[in-house]
Parts: structure tokens; sequence; C-alpha cells
């Protein structure tokens, strides 16, 4: 094993290491084992963007009327800034209260965002898009954040590029995607809810701020992770039973499929769909398909578990999710050997790079990843 790890690191200098992600066939075949993804504690974030401890902003499914118009109400959208940093802090907020419940410290080797987490599970087939991430290794666990600074950028670059002639507007597109969750979900089940709501869903003012977020254990190889990331919805109800599997719902929109070339476009968009449902252990995933005009006609359930070998036996074999599973398996491996002392870290892919860089960026305290108040209440335990 030592050997195996070993092949994949070629330092550049002293402070910097890297991981080879190409060629990537080198992770086909069985797959690495893994944890099925269990919700250990959840946390909410109001329309105002205020946290909360528990499920207050979790949503039910229930299917939208169609077609749907999905530019309704654009003119109305109560769109969250997000460019001030929130780096982990609702995660360890949730995480201490958890910790406070349960009087045990919760051991595991990452705490991260499910979103950094995607983007190394699908870092294998996404060769185009660059990442850069902050760590910091404390008490034995490695807290991964995204670099702010570069999400900023990014956003920038993206804006400036503007959308491609004949499409819609960047931001019109986003509200669709929006307005689509919207048009799917209930904020009260619907014995709860009445008709008037259930048809008035129509007609809501579109809030992006509202969050229901899912902290889970779960684990890839030998790497244990905490990962806390948002539903969108639930299919039925919590169950009742501890640790029993819950049913989530995933909601996305996509252009309809009109060609060969649109079907393997919608290929590759699946990838990411598995990959951010796959982690937080989401076992459904309805997509809404769009004309170019935001008008949505037709709903697709998929089977979050079936997508990767569907993929492979009708689609156009263009990934593989074992690979997928595979190489973050060996990549997490490696991580917890590089980032082993004090400090704050850079987790860098440069766009179409092939490889992973892993650089110290200050040789000491944990920079602003970790909360002063998770910090305080990890002093005392
Ligand atoms: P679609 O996924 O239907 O396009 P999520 O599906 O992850 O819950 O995200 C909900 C919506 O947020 C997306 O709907 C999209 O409109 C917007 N969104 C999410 N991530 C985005 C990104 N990286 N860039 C632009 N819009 C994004
Ligand atoms: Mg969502
Ligand atoms: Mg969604």
């Amino acid at each position: 094993m030592v050997k195996r790890l070993f092949a994949h690191v070629r330092a550049i200098d002293c402070n910097m290491a890297t991981f080879n992600i190409q060629p990537v066939q080198r992770f086909a075949g069985a797959n690495t084992s893994i944890r099925r993804p269990r919700e250990i504690a959840c946390f909410s974030y109001d329309d105002q963007r205020r946290f909360l401890l528990g499920d207050s902003s979790m949503a039910y499914y229930y299917t939208p009327n169609l077609p749907a118009d999905l530019n309704k109400g654009y003119s109305t959208f109560q769109k969250l800034d997000d460019v001030a940093d929130e780096h982990l802090d609702a995660l360890l907020d949730t995480l201490v209260a958890h910790e406070q419940e349960t009087e045990k410290k919760c051991e595991v080797d990452i705490v991260t965002w499910r979103g950094m987490m995607t983007k190394i599970l699908t870092a294998p087939y996404d060769n185009m898009n660059g990442f850069e991430m902050n760590a910091t290794c404390f008490q034995g666990t490695i807290f991964i954040e995204e670099n702010n600074e570069y999400k900023n950028q990014q956003k920038e670059i993206q804006r400036k590029r503007g959308s491609p002639p004949g499409m819609a507007p960047q931001e019109l597109m986003m509200y669709w995607g929006y307005k689509f969750e919207n048009l799917a979900v209930l904020r009260k089940t619907w014995d709860e809810s009445t008709r008037e709501e259930i048809e008035g869903r129509e007609d809501d003012i579109v809030n992006n701020a509202a969050q229901y977020c899912s902290v889970v254990r779960t684990g890839i190889g030998s790497t244990r992770m905490v990962l806390g990331g948002e539903v969108d919805a639930i299919w039925d109800s919590k169950p009742s039973k501890k640790d029993a599997p819950i049913n989530w719902v995933e909601l996305k929109t996509s252009a309809q499929i009109r060609n060969d070339k649109d079907m393997l476009k919608y290929e590759r968009k699946l990838l990411k769909f598995w990959a951010q449902s796959f982690l937080l252990g989401v076992p459904k995933i309805i997509v809404g398909f769009r004309d170019q005009d935001g008008i949505c006609h037709s709903l697709e359930e998929l089977d979050t578990a079936s997508i990767p070998g569907k993929v492979l036996s009708v689609g156009r074999r263009s990934w593989d999710g074992n690979v997928c599973i595979n190489f973050t398996g060996a990549f997490l491996e490696w991580l917890k050997q590089t980032i082993n002392r004090e400090g704050t870290w850079r987790i860098r892919r440069k766009d179409k790079s092939p490889v992973i860089e892993v650089y110290q960026i200050e040789e000491q305290g944990h920079g602003d990843i970790l909360s002063p108040a998770f910090k305080a209440w990890r002093a005392h335990t």
C-alpha cells in the first residue's frame, strides 16, 4: 500500500506535493469500500440567512404542475448575496451542538462541505475546471473549506464571459433552477398544507437564502468524514428509526435532449448530479427538462445508485463511478499523510491540470478555517 501511495507523489520542492489525477485508468476496477452516509445532525438557514439548529427549513417534495414557466417571478427574486466568506462556521456550530448532546467527540479524518468533496470525486473526469481549497489539521482532523477569494474570482470571470449566443443570460438561467425547486416543494407536509397553498406555489417569491443542510458521517476507503451539504427536499418524512436511510430528493433542471450531442452533454452533467447526491446519501434525483425559453415540460426520476451503471451500459461511457471512488480513496489517503502538522494549507487544481497540488501557506495556526467558538469548545473537551 505504501509503495502504491508514493507512486502518485511527485515533490516539486520541499513545500509542494502533487498527486497525479491522470492517467485515471489506474483507478479502474473493484471499489474501495464506502460507508453509507448517516445523518448525525442538521441545520437550517431561514429566508434571511439566519442559522438555526434543526430542520425548520426542510421542504417536502410535491410534484410540480407541468408545463411550468420558470421565468415567472424573476423580477422579484430574492437572491442571496454570497460574497461574504462563511467558512465552515455553520457546520462547526452544528458539530459542537452534536458533541454537546452526545457528550462525545466526533472523531473523523476530514470535516468539510459536500461541495468540496464533489470537486474531488469528479476530478478524474472534469478536466476543465480547477479548484482551490484551504485546509488545516486540528486535533487529528483535517478541516477543508473553499478558498473564497478564488471562488469570487471565478464567478467574476464567468460573469464577464456571459452566456453563449442564443442562450438566456446566466442570471436568468440560475433563477430557473431555483424556481424549479420552489415549484416542486411544499414548506409543510401535504396534509398540513391547504389546496390554496399548493396551487399558490407558482406565485411564491423565490428566495435562495433558506436552506436545509444535512450533516452526515460517511467514509471512503480508510478515510472517515463528516460532510455538510444542502438537501433540496424529502420524499415523505424522516424515519423515526435512528440511522435508517432518509428518502431525500435532489432537484435539478436540465436542457431538453434533442440530439446525440445533447445526450452526451447530459451524461456529463449526470456525473455532477450523481457525485453530489452520492456523498450525502440522497437516493433520488428529479430532473425537470426545460426548453431554451425556460419552460419545463417533463420530469425524470433518477435512482442515484443506478446512474453509474447506466452510463456504462447504455450510455457513452463518458465516466466511470468506480474510478471516481477509487481515485478519491487514494487521494484522501495521500492527503492525510501530507497535511500532517499545524498551519494552513492550500489544495489546488489549476484549470485543465492533470495534478492536484498541496502546499503549506502558513506554518502556524488555523487561519480563519476554524471558528473561535469551535476552538473554544474543543479546548474544553
Ligand atoms: P439547477 O441545478 O437546476 O441548475 P442545486 O441543484 O445544487 O441544489 O442548486 C440549485 C440551483 O442553484 C441550480 O439549479 C442553479 O440554478 C443554481 N446553482 C447551483 N450551483 C451553481 C453554480 N455553480 N453556478 C450557477 N448556478 C448554480
Ligand atoms: Mg439545492
Ligand atoms: Mg437542486
